[in-house]
């Protein structure tokens, strides 16, 4: 059999901020204010600036106002609060991304419930988390879901077209991925079902995948007798490992080069979800700010 075809996210991720871009224009166009995003870290750790760095550059190229703010570790939590009740309040900005972990001493419950869901580009608000859960098939997107899940979900479609009937086993629970990618996939009318480290037979039950979603953080576990010919297999995972040369490397969670040989598609890791994250809280920036200006909001 061919290998897989890889499944470009990282060129599908830079279509997708080019839209975003040009629906930053329109609303410019329209005298409309320009859409704004705040970026919150609280603390040094050093991949969590990486990420909200790239996140907060990102939102100045595709032409939004970015607001990049950096507080040190012992910030309390009362002061994050504090800082979240200003920017809810602030008409210059539409979303408002507060980068997770947070230190230990700060209850990440109570300040992701802080955040204006109409701001809450991450999907994380209980009220938001609670209308995905509630969704109806095929219902529009009229709010933010988080941008990893609503990534894998747009690659899905772009490579699939109709995902109708299909079944999806994603190996996962988590809050950020596992759980509403589950319910994004349920709305588009897959049969899904959800695995985690617990799960009895888990090979057996991903053999049945038409689509498999793997986001469990352990480098590469989805072996490739895992996978049912054919199959589409989205990768979320990014793990860094010792390479053969002394230096670290990237890998996923599937063991590529197995799943090369029997998926139908495949995510590479880099290149594959990665990119699709940060460009999929650009886009619900975007869509936050056009449902701010009365716009009407084209599902995702
Ligand atoms: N930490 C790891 N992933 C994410 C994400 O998607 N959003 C936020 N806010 N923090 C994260």
């Amino acid at each position: 059999m061919a290998d897989a075809k890889l499944i470009d996210g990282k060129g599908f991720a830079a279509g997708l901020r080019q839209r975003v871009a040009l629906g930053v224009g329109e609303i410019m166009g329209k005298d409309l204010p320009r859409p704004g995003l705040a970026t919150v870290l609280v603390g040094g750790d050093p991949a969590s600036q990486v990420y909200v760095k790239s996140k907060a550059k990102t939102a100045a190229e595709l032409g939004m106002a970015s607001f990049d703010h950096r507080l040190p570790e012992e910030t309390t939590e009362a002061e994050l609060l504090a800082l979240i009740a200003r920017l809810n309040a602030d008409p210059t900005i539409d979303g408002i991304l507060v980068q997770l972990p947070l230190p230990r001493h700060i209850d990440t419950a109570k300040v992701l419930l802080a955040v204006d869901p109409a701001k809450d580009v991450d999907g994380f608000h209980p009220l938001n988390v609670g209308r995905l859960a509630s969704i109806a098939p095929g219902a529009p997107l009229d709010f933010s879901v988080p941008c990893t899940p609503l990534g894998v979900s747009m690659l899905l479609a772009d490579v699939l077209g109709s995902l109708s009937g299909r079944h999806a086993v994603i190996v996962g629970r988590s809050n950020l991925v596992g759980r509403p990618a589950a319910q994004l996939l349920l709305r588009a009318d897959c049969t899904v079902t959800i695995t985690h480290s617990r799960t009895r037979d888990l090979p057996g039950l991903c053999r049945e995948a038409d689509i498999l979603v793997v986001a469990i953080g352990k480098p590469d576990f989805v072996r490739g007798d895992w996978i049912k010919p054919g199959a589409a297999v989205v990768d979320v995972g990014i793990n860094r490992v010792p390479g053969a040369d002394g230096k670290s490397r990237l890998v996923g969670d599937v063991a590529f080069d197995e799943a090369l040989k029997v998926a139908g598609h495949l995510t590479p890791v880099p290149g594959g979800v990665g990119p699709m994250t940060v460009a999929c809280l650009m886009f619900n920036t975007l869509q936050a700010a056009r449902r701010r200006a009365g716009l009407t909001s084209a599902a995702a």
